[in-house]
């Protein structure tokens, strides 16, 4: 449960209906207001709770959505599509290999053919900046599921809402003892750690511990941004890390962002956690992985009641169901 310190008041007009800003597209962090990501908390643990009892509703019936992954994807992509026909809506599934892409069509002919037939677009694409492009020509909503090297905002959704559903609360209500969030590996190419890191920024009583090798180190950018709004962050080893941290947010190495195997051969497998580390973390620590792994988390942590990571992907489902749920129900 968010604290009261924490959550801000969310505005009711006398009917009792309650206002919050929807974007029309969510491309990026920035798209997300306080109060709608509160609203999205709230949201996604009532959806949890309608999957759990019947399965889902139809709320969305008649609502189409169009699902453009051009890189390849396992939880986002399915996640989004059960959450939609969990809510009664349908899926229209677009990949790479099998559209006009092949014949040279461009992203926003493609996005201006799929306004027509949809209700609300995710797309995944390899290029950065991609789903802004897509939403500055779209009819219907566009939502990031991914753009290259930039942004992944819903999975910082999920992030947050994994983070509050384990520990009680994201962030800390004692300013001198905050929550120490440890992202780790890719951090110059993981997209999910740009996102999640400046999503925390909407939290206080946040601190945020950077742990990869030199090369893959967070985005000056992003660590830009973080120290504008005020948010704690360091450089730390694994060492001071597994010891001192709330959540261990580990990351792939991006291999498919390389340029040479070379390059990538020389930082795959620099960090393992594995269950003899897990023996010098917090009783109450959370690991957490976007997904997929490679050797970065051993299997052997999988069992741990700590490794959250499973937990997460299933969270996936019922935050994406809480957003378009919202995204559908907000007036055109
Ligand atoms: C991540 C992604 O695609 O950015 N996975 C995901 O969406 N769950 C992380 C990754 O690919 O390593």
């Amino acid at each position: 449960m968010i604290s009261e310190i924490n959550a801000p008041p969310l505005k009711r007009q006398r009917t009792g209906i309650e206002i919050i800003e929807i974007p029309d597209h969510v491309i990026a962090v920035s798209n997300i207001s306080k109060g709608f990501l509160y609203k999205l908390l709230e949201q996604a643990k009532v959806m949890k709770y309608l999957v759990t009892s019947k399965g889902g509703d139809d709320r969305l019936k008649g609502k189409v959505l169009a699902a453009l992954f051009y890189e390849p994807s396992t939880r986002t992509s399915c996640s989004f599509q059960a959450a939609m026909q969990r809510l009664g809506g349908s899926v229209i599934c677009v990949n790479e290999k099998d559209s006009s892409a092949q014949k040279g069509e461009t992203i926003e002919d493609t996005i201006q053919t799929l306004s027509c037939y949809c209700d609300a677009i995710v797309i995944r694409n390899p290029m950065k900046g991609s789903a802004l492009l897509a939403a500055s020509v779209a009819t219907k909503p566009v939502i990031n599921a991914g753009d290259g090297t930039g942004e992944h905002p819903t999975q910082a959704l999920l992030d947050v809402f994994t983070i509050q559903s384990e520990l009680g609360i994201v962030g800390s209500i004692n300013p001198s003892k905050p929550m120490i969030i440890s992202v780790v590996g890719d951090l110059k190419n993981g997209r999910t750690v740009h996102s999640l890191v400046k999503l925390l920024c909407l939290f206080s009583g946040v601190k945020i511990q950077y742990v990869s090798p030199e090369s893959l180190s967070i985005p000056d950018e992003v660590k830009n941004e973080l120290r504008d709004k005020g948010l704690e962050q360091n450089v730390v080893s694994l060492d001071e890390a597994i010891v001192n941290s709330d959540v261990l947010y580990v990351t792939r190495i991006q291999k498919e962002r390389f340029t040479t195997l070379e390059e990538y051969e020389q930082v795959a497998g620099c960090y393992v956690i594995d269950a003899k580390l897990m023996e010098k973390a917090k009783a109450k620590m959370i690991v957490m992985h976007p997904l997929p792994r490679n050797s970065e988390i051993a299997k052997d942590v999988d069992k741990d009641p700590r490794a959250a990571y499973f937990r997460q992907m299933e969270n996936g489902m019922y935050m994406r169901m809480a957003l378009l749920d919202l995204i559908f129900s907000r007036p055109v």
